[in-house]
Order: C-alpha cells, then structure tokens, then sequence
C-alpha cells in the first residue's frame, strides 16, 4: 500500500477502504507521511466526500490514534460540544446548571481556532483557574461536585490535533467527513456515554447553511450509534453573536449574569433548551419538567453557586478577573433596522484587538472584547449605540465595526437562536 495510490484514488472520486484510511493515518502520525501528501488527500477527501462507512473508518482510525478514558467509575456521564462559534460561552453556562441538579458534566475543551473562541480561552480570564487537570483529579472533581473541565491533553486523538493544524492552513476545515471525524473521535476517546452537540449554522460558523447542518449533524449522530453512544444535535443560528458578549472576561462575566438570570434572552433561552435537553438523556424526565427544573436552579441561586464552587474547585478566583477599563461606545450612523450583521468579521476584529490568536502560540488579552447591544431585527435611530468596545493595548477602526452591520428600510426579523433539533 502506498499513500500515492490512495491520494489519487479519492482524487478520483473512489471509495477508500478501512485499511488504507487507517494506514493514512497512522502514516502521518509516524511521519512517514509528508504534510505535503496529507494536505492532498485531505483536499481530495474536501472536494470529493466520503461516504458513511469511510467517515466511520476515519473517526476509527483517528480514536484508535490515542488514548481512550475510561469513564465507567462515573456512571451515565454527559459532554456537551459546539462546532464554533462566535461568542459562544454556553459551556460556561450549561455546565454548572446541569451539574447543580444531578447530571455529571465532564468535559475536555478546546482553544479558539481562527475567528471562533474556546471555553479553555475562557476559563483562563479568571486568575487561578487551572485548565489542566490529571485524569485522576478530573475524576475524582466531577465525582464530588459533578463537573470538570479541562484542555484536551496530546494523549487523546493526537491524529486530529497534527490533521487540525493542517486544515487550519491549507483550506481543508469546511469538509463534512472531516469536520465529522474529527469532532467525534474526541467525543468518543474522552468517554462519556451521552452528547449534546450544539452545530452553528450562519456567516459565523463553519457551516453556513442549514442543510450543510442537518448533513453534519445527521453523519455525528451515525457514527455516535456505531459507537453505541446516544448523540443530539441542536442547530444554532451563528448569524448573529449569541448573547452579547464576544471576549474571554467579558464571555465569562455574561454567563455569571445568565446563571444568575440577568442574561441576554437569546442566550438565556438557548442554556435552558439545551440543559432540559441534557436533564432529559441523563434522568429520563419530560421536556416540560426538565424545562421547570432548570428554571428553578437558576431561579434559586443553586446554578451559580455550582459555578462559584466549580471555579474555586480549579483553581479560580473571580474577585480578580479584569474587564479592559477604556471603554468606548460605537453609535449608528443610520436610522432603519437591522438586517444583517456579519458576525464572522466580529469575530476577526474581536481577536485583532487581542480576544484570540492570529498566530499559533499568541497571547490573548482577556480583559478586551466588545458587548453588542443592539441585534438582527432591532429599530435603531442615529447615533444610537450599537455595541461598546472594550480594550487595552491595541486600537481600533471604527469604520470597520460599523460596517459589521448593516441597516436597512425594510423590518427586519428578529432570528430565533435555536434552528432544529435532530436525535
Ligand atoms: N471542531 C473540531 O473539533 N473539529 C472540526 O473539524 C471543526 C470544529
């Protein structure tokens, strides 16, 4: 077998057996496959797909790549994924929700990639907070308080972390099978028996339309039942920020707001469909009750009290967190309604300003970021403000903010943040 035959193979649009897929794989991971011949098959594999089977052979090839946790000491545990997004702190929000009635969160997270944030990114906003954790310390936190986080460690699929980096740069990142795979080997090598994945759909997400969504979803929840784990996907709208935080402390002080009900509606509305979605794998109850029981976590204050004691359990100390003190408010030109807001761009100036990394092993300034004030659908007069800027070392254009939104005569349509939810 040679990694030629099996390039030029998918370049023809031929199907790929186990064993050559397994063989590309481990290939590139003992380095006896160039990035060159990688970046190859991996373009191949974008222009051409793969079919069920051979994505199934994928995720195989890439699990089998690491390490697996064992997580039956845990029982029923639950893990929760998004796809990226812009502004995306609901992991911050659902994680102590749910574990403060009952369900064990535990959860292995990432950095930002590109113009989308990471939960791990997140965390580190709060002082203290340790974001590596020992499996026998992740272990033994999620069994006394019943939620963990931490970063992904090397040992779990480091086929996905080499492959990742390789997409990152070689426009390889918005192919299903790929997206697919690589999501799922590290759901199913981290070891929970239960996942939510929560799919952006919008000009902020990787998949820009809904049917690519449905496509995505429907592959994830296939290869979760060849795994004998039960995956629901839940489409989000990414056409717009969710909430209105975009920025690590600002991300973070937005999800201590909604645990405490104080949080923007779309975000509030989004935690608490995905928390009964949660409730429901884990307890078997009906959606109306698992919605009530949520409610009233965060109702009576248990919800926050989960995140206070889960960021103390880490290391964290909140009291210390910094938000950027210049602040300064970008007002509309133009009166009309809001039609569109490019999210992605956002998303770009956010991580310009210091929010994510353009390069690989960038700091990130934790104290910048920007809160929208104003969404899709909202009436706005001129000179009405339509975000505030926080931030610290590095300036910004205006302009370019402003054109971030588009406004119009037209009435535009308030977006609802949850699309679909496939099972
Ligand atoms: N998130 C992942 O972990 N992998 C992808 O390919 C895309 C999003």
């Amino acid at each position: 077998m040679n990694i030629i035959d099996i390039i030029n193979k998918k370049r023809l649009g031929v199907k790929l057996t186990e064993k050559e897929i397994k063989f590309a794989i481990t290939g590139y991971l003992n380095q006896e496959i160039e990035d060159y011949q990688m970046s190859s098959l991996l373009m191949a594999i974008t222009l051409n797909g793969m079919d069920l089977e051979e994505t199934i052979f994928l995720t195989k090839a890439m699990v089998e790549s690491g390490e697996e946790n064992d997580l039956s000491s845990l029982g029923n545990v639950i893990d929760k994924h998004s796809t990226g997004g812009v502004s995306d702190n609901v992991t911050l929000i659902l994680g102590p929700i749910v574990a403060s009635l009952g369900v064990r969160f535990a959860k292995m997270s990432g950095r930002g990639l590109g113009h989308t944030g990471g939960t791990i990114d997140k965390l580190e906003a709060i002082p203290g907070f340790k974001t590596e954790l020992h499996m026998d310390e992740f272990l033994s936190q999620v069994k006394e308080i019943g939620i963990a986080i931490t970063s992904q460690t090397g040992d779990i699929v480091p086929a996905d972390k080499k492959i990742y980096a390789l997409r990152d740069v070689t426009g390889t990142v918005e192919s299903i099978p790929l997206i697919a795979s690589s999501i799922m080997s590290k759901k199913i090598a981290s070891g929970a028996s239960k996942i939510v994945i929560d799919v952006k759909v919008g000009n902020g997400a990787l998949m820009k339309n809904v049917d690519g969504a449905r496509e995505l979803a429907q592959t994830m929840i296939e290869i979760g039942k060849y795994y004998d784990r039960k995956v629901v996907c839940v489409l989000t709208n990414m056409d717009e920020p969710s909430g209105q935080a975009i920025g690590n402390a600002l991300e973070v002080q937005e999800s201590m707001d909604t645990l405490q009900g104080k949080g923007p509606e779309d975000l509030n509305e989004l935690v608490i469909k995905l928390a009964a979605i949660i409730l429901g794998l884990d307890q078997n109850i009906n959606a109306m009750d698992a919605v009530n029981m949520v409610k009233e976590s965060i109702a009576s204050g248990r919800a926050y009290q989960k995140f206070q004691e889960f960021v103390k359990k880490q290391g964290g100390d909140l009291e210390k967190m910094k938000i950027a003190s210049k602040v300064i408010s970008v007002k509309t030109t133009k009166t009309g309604f809001i039609t569109h807001i490019n999210t992605l761009r956002l998303g770009e100036l956010a991580r310009n300003l210091g929010a994510g990394r353009i390069h690989k092993d960038d700091d990130i300034n934790p104290t910048v970021g920007f809160v929208i004030t104003k969404k899709v659908g909202d009436y706005v007069t001129e000179n009405e403000e339509l975000l505030k800027v926080y931030l610290d070392d590095k300036d910004i254009v205006i302009s370019d903010l402003l054109d971030c939104f588009e406004i119009g005569n037209s009435l535009g349509e308030k977006q609802n943040l949850i699309i679909d939810i496939i099972d």
